[in-house]
């Protein structure tokens, strides 16, 4: 059983607080007529409200510290050197199509570092917690990267660049090259709970560009604490604040690293078009 600190059991609480809410209205969501705007408009009424709830309980509990959180922004509080880093809903999609990969992000940062963690997943109900030097846990059970050391064997998750988000075909070229060598990769849609299943194991290794410090800042301590490494997608650099976020095992991160940093070959825009295999329609030309 991991000895929690005072902040993280305020953490721990706020989360189990929050996630209360969240479960209700996912449970909800499911007898919401399917029309085009309504469910987008619930979810983001949710999002809003277990964000409130996140911020009383912290504020209630350590009236001093700052705020940086999704929806409402920073707000420095009197102690500018501790700050909690807030995602109320990291899986707003998946939430809004009844996916239950959706969780509670909380950070606490205490002069520019990372030093607590709470990533919580309320349907699945994995409570995932770290502390600076104090191991990474999964709802008490002390997690570890997992040992693999060949690309070959090993399963990664990443984040898909979407609508309105730049870098697709660098996005595509990467991509390429990891589907070629690994055993797979997944995109669960949940950036927090990508990197918890890092720090678990589960998953050997994840790359995303273009996060927020909400999306990833909690992950990546549970997987320092879970003896992961994690970097820029280059190798270097603060990836909290850059949003540029590769994390592995100790093994496997140089080699990712590589792998994501070739040339591409050839451009999937270049690339010849495929033949249509017996009994499938032909490509598209
Ligand atoms: C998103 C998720 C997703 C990642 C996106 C994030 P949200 O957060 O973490 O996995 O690919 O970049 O914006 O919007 O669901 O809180
Ligand atoms: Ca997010
Ligand atoms: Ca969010």
């Amino acid at each position: 059983m991991a000895l929690r600190s005072a902040n993280l059991n305020v953490m721990v609480n706020a989360a189990q607080k929050a996630a209360r809410g969240l479960l209700r209205d996912f449970g909800e969501l499911e007898h919401l007529q399917v029309s085009r705007k309504g469910p987008s408009d619930f979810v983001s009424a949710a999002d809003l409200r277990a964000e409130q709830i996140l911020r009383q309980e912290l504020k209630r509990a350590r009236p001093g510290f700052s705020f940086l959180m999704e929806e409402s922004g920073a707000e420095t509080g009197s102690d500018p050197s501790r700050r909690w880093i807030v995602d109320p809903l990291d899986g707003t999609t998946n939430f809004l199509h009844g996916i239950p990969n959706f969780a509670i992000s909380i950070g606490l940062e205490e002069a520019g570092e990372i030093t607590a963690a709470v990533v919580y997943a309320p349907v699945l109900n994995e409570m995932y917690t770290a502390e600076k030097g104090g191991g990474a846990f999964l709802n008490d059970r002390r997690l570890r990267v997992a040992a693999r050391t060949e690309l070959s064997d090993a399963l990664f998750a990443t984040g898909i660049p979407f609508q309105g988000r730049p870098g697709h075909l660098t996005f595509l070229n990467r991509l390429a090259r990891v589907m070629a060598r690994t055993s797979g990769v997944r995109r669960f849609g949940a950036a927090s709970l990508d990197l918890a299943a890092v720090a678990a194991g589960r998953f050997d290794g994840f790359w995303e560009e273009g996060l927020q410090p909400w999306d990833c800042a909690a992950g990546i301590l549970l997987v320092k604490e879970a003896g992961g490494y994690v970097s820029t997608v280059e190798g270097a650099g603060n990836p909290v604040h850059s949003g540029s976020v590769l994390a592995a095992n100790p093994a496997l991160h140089p080699q990712l690293v590589q792998l994501i940093a070739l040339e591409p070959a050839v451009a999937p825009a270049e690339a010849a078009p495929a033949e249509a295999a017996p009994g499938e329609a032909p490509p598209a030309s």
